[in-house]
C-alpha cells in the first residue's frame, strides 16, 4: 500500500516532470511565434506618408566595403563624411550572386563615421572614430516607379542624433549622380566583396 510520504513524492515528481514538459514546449512555441513574426518583418519600414523609417539591424547584413572621403583631402568638408562602411541585405546579395541583378527590394545603407585616429601600432593612415551618419538606397519598382532604375534615395542626417523618418531626396540630389556614374546605379566596382559575388570565379 502505498505511503502518504510515496504519494507525495509522487506527487512532487509528477508535478516538476509536467512543469519542465510544460516549460520546454512553451518555449518552443513562443520561439517559433517569434521566428515567424521576424520572417514577416519587412526589412525595412515606412510610415503611412511614405516616409522612409530609420533602418535597423542593418550591421548584421552583408557588409560589403568602407570607401573614404576624408574632409581633410576635400577642403575641410567632404560632401560625404568620411568613412562610408556599406551593407546590403542578405536576401538580394543571394540574389544577385546567383543573376548579377539587383532584385526589386534590394536595400543598401551606407553609414557614416568620422576619422578618429590618423596613427595606430600598424603605421600612420585613417582610423575609424565615431558613427556620425546614415544614407540608404532602395529599389522598388511599385514605390519609386517613378525615379530611374526604381532605386530611391534617403539621407538620415549627417550627424547624431539621425532622423527617425525621412522623405525620399530629389532625383538630381541623389539619384542622377548614381544613375550616371556608377554601373546599375550602384558603385560596386569600389566594393570587393560585390566585384566578388559578380565574378564567376566566387571564394
Ligand atoms: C556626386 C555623386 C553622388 C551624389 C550626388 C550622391 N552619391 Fe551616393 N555615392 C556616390 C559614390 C561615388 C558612392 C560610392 C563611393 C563612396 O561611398 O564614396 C556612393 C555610394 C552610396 C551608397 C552606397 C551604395 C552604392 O550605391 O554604392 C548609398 C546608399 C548612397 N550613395 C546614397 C546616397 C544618397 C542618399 C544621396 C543623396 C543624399 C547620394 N548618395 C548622393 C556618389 C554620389
Amino acid at each position: 500500500m502505498a505511503s502518504r510520504a510515496s504519494i507525495g513524492l509522487f506527487s512532487i515528481l509528477f508535478g516538476a516532470g509536467a512543469f519542465a514538459f510544460w516549460n520546454v514546449y512553451g518555449d518552443g512555441a513562443q520561439a517559433e511565434e517569434k521566428a515567424v513574426a521576424s520572417a514577416k518583418k519587412p526589412l525595412i519600414e515606412f510610415t503611412s506618408d511614405g516616409k522612409a523609417k530609420k533602418p535597423v539591424g542593418y550591421r548584421k547584413w552583408i557588409y560589403i566595403g568602407t570607401p573614404v572621403t576624408p574632409n581633410d583631402m576635400n577642403g575641410g568638408e567632404a560632401s560625404f563624411p568620411e568613412f562610408h562602411n556599406v551593407y546590403i541585405d542578405p536576401e538580394s546579395f543571394d540574389h544577385l550572386e546567383k543573376t548579377g541583378e539587383y532584385r526589386d527590394g534590394t536595400v543598401l545603407v551606407k553609414e557614416l563615421t568620422s576619422v578618429g585616429t590618423k596613427k595606430a601600432s600598424s603605421g600612420n593612415g585613417y582610423f575609424e572614430g565615431e558613427f556620425t551618419g546614415l544614407e540608404m538606397s532602395v529599389k522598388d519598382s511599385k514605390r519609386f516607379a517613378g525615379d530611374p532604375g526604381s532605386w530611391g534615395y534617403f539621407s538620415f542626417g549627417h550627424k547624431y542624433p539621425l532622423k527617425e523618418a525621412v522623405a525620399k531626396n530629389d532625383v538630381a540630389s541623389c539619384n542622377s549622380c548614381h544613375e550616371t556614374n556608377a554601373k546599375n546605379f550602384v558603385f560596386s566596382a569600389h566594393y570587393p566583396v560585390l566585384r566578388a559575388a559578380f565574378s564567376t570565379d566566387k571564394k
